[in-house]
């Protein structure tokens, strides 16, 4: 406890210390005068230093390291390591720098305006064995700020600064048949009106099925219901349509399919999402009808090969899973 109150007061004496004032005689001083510790301050400035470049690195990998198979390790090795160095600095602060002494005296009755006086000129002498006062606070300035940097970093992949590419990839490539959960090619004649199948990229594992960017829902619809916006023209095999099973909305699992219908009241197929009730119209290109998910659900282009099995064409046409900001900017990565 008394050593978190030394970090705090040595933190307080590091960033408002005032310029050093011609001494006080001792009698008249609150705290005691010691004699200056350069060495310690040398650590102190070390430590805070290097607290910043691994807050420094943090950033870097985060922005950079999408390629390193270790990312997330890293990541919170770097973290770990700026608020290791952090908590040392401020630990010889308050050991080496700041002078120590416990009084035992009884609470005053009340507050008086003194007090204020008090503590402000205990900070200030606690600061006299400084002797590099501004080179410390830049120090400490620095690694705060590099600190406070390294943890809005997260936050800001959600906006357009960067670009990441986890975020964005899935399994599929031009070839890639579509299994069943037991890893069974599907042939186009497998799939039936009015039904919907959950499909996974051939050669996954168990764990990339559970991957977020690799389900899908597969439908077939009469080709002559079909309505989809230029840019998706071929992405159906004769009706057949391989959505993404992600909801855009916040991720949930797309596991109702409105077929068959009960006229008047339906006037088309549709997927919707339980969790809050989603639906995305298939006949137009994975659009929303209703609820409130932001943007259309992907669409994986599909063909059938001459043995009839059904294969991806290339990857979906937007990125998989819950929206985020920026997320129209990017393409989803095979
Ligand atoms: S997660 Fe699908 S509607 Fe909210």
């Amino acid at each position: 406890m008394s050593r978190a109150r030394n970090a705090i007061v040595s933190a307080l004496v590091l960033l408002v210390g005032r310029r050093r004032r011609r001494p006080k005689p001792e009698e008249t001083r609150l705290v005691p005068a010691l004699p200056p510790n350069p060495a310690a301050e040398l650590v102190v400035l070390a430590l805070l230093g290097l607290c910043s470049l691994a807050a420094l690195g943090f950033i870097l990998i985060y922005a950079f390291g999408d390629s390193l198979s270790a990312e997330t390790p890293l990541l919170g090795t770097a973290l770990g390591l700026a608020f290791l160095f952090l908590a040392a600095a401020l630990i010889v602060v308050g050991l080496k720098l700041v002078p120590t002494e416990e009084l035992a005296e009884e609470y005053p009755p009340h507050e008086h305006p003194g007090e204020q006086q008090v503590i402000a000129e205990l900070v200030d002498e606690s600061g006299t064995r400084f002797t590099r006062r501004r080179l410390l606070k830049l120090g400490l300035l620095g690694a705060g700020g590099t600190l406070g940097l390294a943890i809005l970093t997260p936050a800001v992949s959600f906006g357009p600064l960067f670009h990441v590419g986890n975020f964005l990839r899935t399994p599929w490539r031009r070839g890639r048949r579509l299994v069943d959960e037991n890893g069974r090619p599907y042939k186009a004649a497998d799939i039936e009106k009015n039904d919907f199948y959950l499909a996974f990229p051939e050669g996954t594992s168990d764990e990339e099925k559970d991957q977020m960017a690799a389900s899908l829902v597969v439908i077939r619809l009469d080709p002559d219901q079909l309505h989809l916006p230029p840019h998706l023209e071929g992405y159906d095999a004769h009706g057949i349509l391989a959505y993404s099973r992600i909801c855009t909305h916040a991720g949930c699992a797309i596991t109702l399919y409105r077929a068959p219908l009960f006229q008047p009241d339906e006037p088309r197929p549709a997927l919707v999402c339980p969790c809050h009730y989603s639906t995305f119209d298939p006949a137009t290109g994975g659009t929303v009808t209703f609820g409130p998910a932001g943007r259309d659900l992907p669409l994986l282009p599909v063909y059938v090969d001459s043995s009839g099995y059904l294969r991806a064409k290339g990857n979906f046409d937007g990125p998989v899973g819950p929206s985020w900001w920026g997320v129209r900017l990017w393409n989803a990565q095979p």
